[in-house]
């Protein structure tokens, strides 16, 4: 969703750093972009509809076109912003920086601002007038009401501004008068300012600034921040301690947040699937000595072994991930899972008792439906857990303790590699709480540690899964049937096609076909048959010959060795053997290859899929 990138230092211009910076923040899906900057003395604020290279263009054509010049101004300084609309259509007008009729106090702003219609009528009734339909732009208006009426500086008056504001944001601004200073603010959206030498940086993402420094800052809810080039001073404003000057080490490369060789983020994060197997699992699962140990739970030790319940609560992709960690860890552990999707817990008035524990699950660790979530049991006095993979995100801060997926930076729309670590976490999860006491303890450790090989064997199969891609790319839906692992498997296979294939696809439990879903089978109507060794497999064959006796194509995801289903399958793609608990990595890897291929097929924008956006930071 919407960007936020700014610089503030002498080491380079902060126009250079703030359109390079949204370049970084394209994959998280955007409509329009703009900046204010003040480079050598030259106040420069631009905002178009489309590409932030548009923006560029302008900005080379009309470099000189500055709006004032600011003398005094030694050090360069400026903010920048991507938006996805939710307030008012993709025009100019409704672009970011929003300004005052002044023009010299420039806002970007990520999230929603809930009160702003009633700020805006009180505004106007004051003689403010407006330019845009947003939320954003009482702000600037807000901050010059307070300078005037309370003849108060700049600072004073953003913070005065800030806490009228309700919703769920994160602000930058400037002011031209004070050339050499950023100030941000922060409810329920992320923002970050990255600590370099005699230079600070500001981005809603860690990925727009992790080129220039790995030392971070997370700001908090509530807390606001004054940053020069020398220092950022946060203060909090609802009276509590700000977390202040807490540096932190980003642990990722900047290179992670490129696409290497590759044609797509999409693609790359799919082949990092090995990799991202190794990190999930790396220092945690010991089989030599028949342990796992997951350091990040070490904290809520006492208060994991009372727990008779748990729910897991998360959105997309990630409650996919959920619904298998459901069936991993009632079968391993034996505590009883609900996987809720967190848009629906929030709201939902049900009894929770004190040895419930919630998990959340999710790679941005921002995504508002599952903070809410969260929150809303903060006070329940229940133990709250993160599987995440933005270290330092919301989530992992709200959360009592967790585990990171350490899959790195994510950048393609669809969620393939978290996907992935999320799986591995919540096998470990189960095994670090079955005590040692499953019979699958010790088989599951040692195939964890074979897993890394047997999904690069997965990758391996890549062109006859573009090939039946390309065979299959001009169906007009899809149905995924599975049993048992790999039913929740099925949900996630149709959800990565419709997302960036736009072709209609439902993942469906195989047993449930007769109940309805069979109706719709004919010879134009192909299903994606995961049909893997278990004990369920007999019953899945039994189904898929339901399909083929309707003329269904079938293209069928099954175990090396199952020679028996190429009577039955018009196509068939093998994965390597292993436990019927770790089946979901591997033929996922299969699924997400296979929308991959069948969206390059139709011509589509893979990373970047329309309507969608990377972290959904808005209810
Ligand atoms: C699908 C996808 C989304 C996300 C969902 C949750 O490919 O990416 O469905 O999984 O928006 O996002 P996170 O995991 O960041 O909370």
């Amino acid at each position: 969703m919407c960007g936020i990138v700014g610089y503030v230092g002498k080491n380079e211009s902060s126009t250079d750093f703030v359109i390079n910076g949204l370049k970084a923040l394209e994959y998280r899906g955007y409509d329009s972009a703009g900046l204010a900057t003040i480079d050598k003395g030259k106040l420069k604020y631009l905002k178009d509809v489309g590409r932030v290279a548009n923006l560029d263009k302008l900005i080379k054509n009309n470099g000189d076109n500055a709006l004032k010049e600011i003398g005094s101004a030694k050090i360069s300084c400026g903010i920048g912003h991507t938006r996805w609309a939710t307030h008012g259509s993709v025009t100019k007008p409704n672009a970011h920086p929003h300004t005052n009729s002044a023009s010299d106090i420039f806002v970007v702003c990520n999230g929603i601002i809930e009160n702003y219609q009633e700020i805006r009528e009180k505004l106007v009734s004051e003689g403010y007038k407006f330019k845009s339909e947003t939320d954003t732009e009482v702000i600037p208006h807000l901050i010059d009401f307070y300078m005037k009426s309370k003849k108060a500086d700049f600072y004073p008056a953003f913070k005065t501004a800030i806490s009228d504001l309700r919703g769920a944001y994160a602000v930058a601004a400037v002011y031209a008068d004070n050339p050499e200073t950023i100030y941000v603010a922060r409810l329920s959206s992320p923002i970050v300012i990255g600590v370099g030498d005699q230079e600070h940086f500001i981005a809603s993402d860690p990925s727009a600034l992790i080129h220039k420094t790995k030392k971070v800052i997370f700001l908090n809810d509530y807390e606001v921040a004054q940053i020069t080039a020398k220092e950022a001073k946060i203060e909090s404003l609802d009276g509590a301690k700000a977390a202040a000057q807490q540096v932190v080490e980003l642990d990722y490369e900047a290179e992670e947040s490129e696409m290497g060789k590759y044609p797509h983020f999409m693609l790359k994060e799919i082949h990092e699937a090995p990799a991202t197997i190794q990190s999930a699992i790396r220092g945690r699962v010991k089989p030599a000595i028949n342990t796992i140990k997951l350091g990040g739970l070490e904290s809520v030790k006492q208060q994991l072994g009372l727990i008779d319940r748990i729910i897991i609560t998360a959105c997309g992709t990630s409650y996919y991930a959920g619904l298998i960690g459901e069936y991993l860890i009632e079968e391993i552990a034996g505590v009883p899972v609900e996987v809720q999707l967190s848009s629906e817990f929030k709201y939902r008035n049900e009894p929770l008792s004190r040895g419930t524990a919630v998990i959340a699950i999710s790679q941005s660790g921002e995504t508002a439906d599952t903070i809410a979530a969260i929150k809303k049991v903060e006070d329940y006095g229940i133990l709250k857990l993160g599987i995440v993979n933005a270290v330092g995100s919301t989530l992992a801060r709200i959360t009592d303790a967790g585990v990171y997926c350490h899959a790195g930076p994510e950048q393609s729309v669809a969620s393939t590699k978290a996907f992935i670590a999320q799986v591995t976490i919540l096998t470990e999860i189960a095994l670090h709480l079955s005590n040692g006491k499953s019979k699958l303890y010790s088989p599951l450790l040692k195939e964890l540690v074979d897993l890394p090989s047997k999904a690069e064997e997965t990758l391996k199969l890549e062109s006859d899964i573009k090939k039946l891609a390309q065979k299959y790319a001009k169906a007009r839906d899809f149905l995924f049937i599975g049993r048992n692992y790999l039913y929740p498997c099925a949900l996630e296979g149709a959800l990565k096609l419709k997302e960036i294939s736009y072709i209609h696809a439902e993942g469906c439990s195989a047993g449930e076909m007769k109940h309805g879903p069979l109706a719709m089978i004919d010879e134009n109507f192909p299903t994606i048959a995961l049909a893997c060794n278990g004990p369920l497999l007999e019953k899945t064959m039994s189904n898929i010959e339901e399909i083929k006796a309707r003329k269904g194509p079938i293209i069928a995801i099954s175990t090396e060795g199952n020679e028996k289903i190429k009577t039955l399958a018009d196509d068939v793609i093998y994965v390597p053997k292993t436990v019927e608990q770790l089946q979901p990595l591997l033929v996922t890897i299969v699924m997400q290859l296979f929308a991959y291929f069948v969206a390059v097929e139709k011509g589509l924008n893979v990373d970047r899929p329309r309507n969608l956006a990377k972290s959904v930071t808005v209810e």
